[in-house]
């Protein structure tokens, strides 16, 4: 017990005193990472005796020599409960040596958790890349140290782990070395520290080994209690991301959130983004407390000197140095999902506390991770690094990675799953977003749509290959046409001889050409017609994505739903039985996979009404009171 109360003080003590270092410790499985932690929790006397005694016999159950502890089962034994516990993908440990206090991002490094060493990397100040000396420098050590280059680590302590076993073979360590610094040199790394070490028994990890008498550099704590910490954004200019807005009664107004760079004092002009309106700091308050000033880091609430237009996650900036807003941006992503990422698919883009619709305009490279060269493709596996551009439907204020981590980081989240599926960090903003400026034109939508007397649509029909889109929009534009109603027809089979004659059946040939149909669409319904799109459009992103092109009650959303069989019963096209024999890859409903409607306008069961059946289903939608009065039938 006595113990117990010495080491906490010890720990409380030293850390009240000390300045700080982030780092993360990289590695393949069984590099021997979890031994390594445990070590330096043990050296740092952060494991306490009643532990120790837990340990070495565990050890021994374990078949480790002697007394000798296996610290790998400390470590391992938290990350299990954690496996369990769910929730937590990165576990952060804290240690003090007499130096200087330590977090340590613990992550586990199987391939499929490149997620959480992302999330761990992107705080760290420091990485520890851990090599076995046995097997040398892995795809996976290529692949870590690749990810914490890009998520902006600078200084990295290579640690050529169980040197025991290679006998503190001098040649064996310079090898590797020398191989690891020959890839490193392509990332920006500036500084990478190598050191012989052997976790399980302590060489080079705080003291200096004398099996390594050819080593002169540090011990792994020397190098950690002496390297740089991240250089300070509190030096930059005033940021801070707003996280709500606090509104208790009437007269008390706040923006509340962390600011981020920089530091605010009372007086301060500051100017709200995107909207670009200014104001100066009348209170700085912090629970009851009243401030003078907020500095980096700081939790507080902001009231201003007049009413402003300001919500969640807008960014509150200092007035004469304000960041950058834009809609089009260059990243780099890390992608994290089972389900491959497309171009041309739209996710949820979200940073500290902003939340927006984006779209992966192009994928322009993908990197070999072993090799750092650049390879060409149209979608990103579990794992993959990449270069892409993003559009998002309205401009966010950013920082670029490289100035600001929090501000320009952000996530891409599935739309209908909610699965984080990539990580990103701004590049730069494409010059375009801003001199590209939509051309105000003096015949708009609405004068075409009073020219042709009804407003324009687009009826979207979606449905199996032979459920009878094609048809039912024939005869639904001859109704149509009699009552004087301007129309057009988008069909799958026509369009593909000619707009979209590149495009074949693949995922991203798919969603490219459903993408060009409705922005052909949207200047269709922008010209003031009622398109009719018949095309299988398997997939619910691609179809949400066009209904989001156009204004609220333009979308009308038409299942076609004639059941598999029925449609395979009929096959006008014979393509079903090609399909089946194996001719036809990727055949909706046979080798790729249709996603049905969950919300549309329309259900029509053209499986078992016919065809007359349907287009009268749908001419009563759009009579019906709840689409508009003025809507399309002129009669
Ligand atoms: S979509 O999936 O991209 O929306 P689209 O509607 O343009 O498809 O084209 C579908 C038509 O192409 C089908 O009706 C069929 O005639 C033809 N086709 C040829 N190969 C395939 C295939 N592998 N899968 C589906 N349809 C195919």
């Amino acid at each position: 017990m006595n113990d117990l109360t010495t080491n906490v003080d010890h720990y409380l003590e030293a850390q009240s005193k000390l300045d700080l270092l982030r780092f993360i410790t990289c590695g393949s499985v069984d590099d021997g990472k979890s031994t390594l932690i445990g070590r330096m929790l043990y050296e740092a006397h952060l494991i306490f005796e009643d532990q120790v005694a837990a340990l070495k016999n565990e050890s021994r159950h374990h078949g480790t020599q002697g007394g000798d502890i296996d610290f790998a089962l400390l470590v391992d034994g938290l990350a299990a409960e954690r496996e369990q516990g769910i929730t937590i993908d990165v576990a952060y440990r804290f240690f003090a040596t007499d130096h200087r206090k330590f977090i340590v991002a613990d992550t586990p490094g199987h391939e499929q958790y490149t997620r959480n060493m992302a999330t761990g990397a992107s705080t760290a100040d420091v990485a520890v890349i851990l090599v076995d000396a046995h097997n040398g420098v892995l795809t996976q050590t290529r692949r870590h140290s690749f990810i914490c280059s890009l998520l902006g680590i600078r200084h990295v302590a290579l640690a050529v782990n169980k040197m025991d076993l290679v006998k503190f073979d001098q040649a064996v360590f310079e090898s590797i070395v020398e191989s690891y610094r020959d890839f490193a040199r392509k990332l920006s790394f500036e500084h990478i520290t190598a050191m012989p070490v052997s976790a399980l028994d302590g060489d080079n990890v705080v003291t200096r080994s004398a099996k390594t008498p050819w080593y002169s550099g540090p011990t792994l704590i020397g190098f950690l209690e002496t390297a740089k910490a991240h250089d300070a954004v509190r030096e930059q200019s005033f940021r801070m991301p707003v996280q709500w807005v606090n509104r208790p009664d009437r007269t008390f107004r706040g923006f509340s959130g962390t600011v981020v760079s920089g530091e605010v004092t009372l007086g301060d002009e500051v100017r709200i983004l995107p909207s670009g309106e200014v104001a100066s700091v009348e209170d700085i308050v912090l629970y009851t407390d009243r401030l003078t000033s907020a500095a980096t880091d700081q939790a507080v609430t902001l009231c201003l000197d007049r009413e402003v237009d300001c919500s969640r996650g807008d960014l509150i900036v200092a007035a004469n140095n304000p960041a950058e807003v834009a809609d089009q941006f260059e990243v780099s992503l890390v992608w994290m999902d089972q389900e491959p990422g497309h171009h041309g698919r739209a996710y949820w883009l979200k940073t500290g506390t902003t939340r927006v619709n984006a779209t992966i305009t192009n994928i322009k490279y993908k990197y070999n991770v072993n090799t750092l060269e650049h390879l060409s493709t149209g979608n990103l596996a579990l794992n993959d690094i990449a270069e892409a551009t993003l559009s998002l439907d309205r401009g966010v204020a950013f920082e670029p990675y490289a100035t600001n981590r929090a501000l320009g980081s952000f996530v891409l989240i599935d739309r209908f799953s909610n699965q984080t599926v990539a990580a990103g960090m701004i590049n730069f903003a494409l010059r375009r977003a801003k001199n590209i400026h939509r051309q105000k034109l003096a015949i708009d939508k609405a004068a075409r749509e009073s020219l042709n007397g009804h407003k324009a649509r687009v009826l979207w029909f979606t449905g199996l290959s032979g459920a009878g889109k094609s048809s039912i929009a024939d005869a639904l534009e001859q109704r149509l046409h009699e009552r004087g109603v301007r129309t057009y027809i988008l069909d799958g089979d026509n369009i593909r001889h000619g707009l979209n004659q590149d495009l074949g059946f693949s995922d991203d040939d798919r969603i490219e050409n459903i993408r060009r149909v409705a922005e052909v669409a949207k200047l269709m319904v922008d010209a003031g017609i009622v398109v009719l799109t018949a095309f299988i459009s398997p997939f619910r992103a691609e179809r949400d994505m066009a209904r989001r092109l156009m204004d609220e009650g333009e979308f009308v959303e038409i299942f076609v739903d004639t059941p598999l069989e029925e449609a395979e019963r009929r096959d006008t096209k014979g393509l079903y039985a090609k399909a089946r024999r194996g001719e036809l890859p990727n055949f909706t409903g046979v080798g790729s996979d249709y996603e049905a409607p969950e919300n549309p306008e329309l259900h029509l069961r053209a499986g078992i009404q016919s065809i007359d059946v349907c287009v009268q289903e749908i001419l009563d939608y759009l009579d019906s009171p709840h689409v508009h009065s003025d809507q399309i039938q002129t009669s």
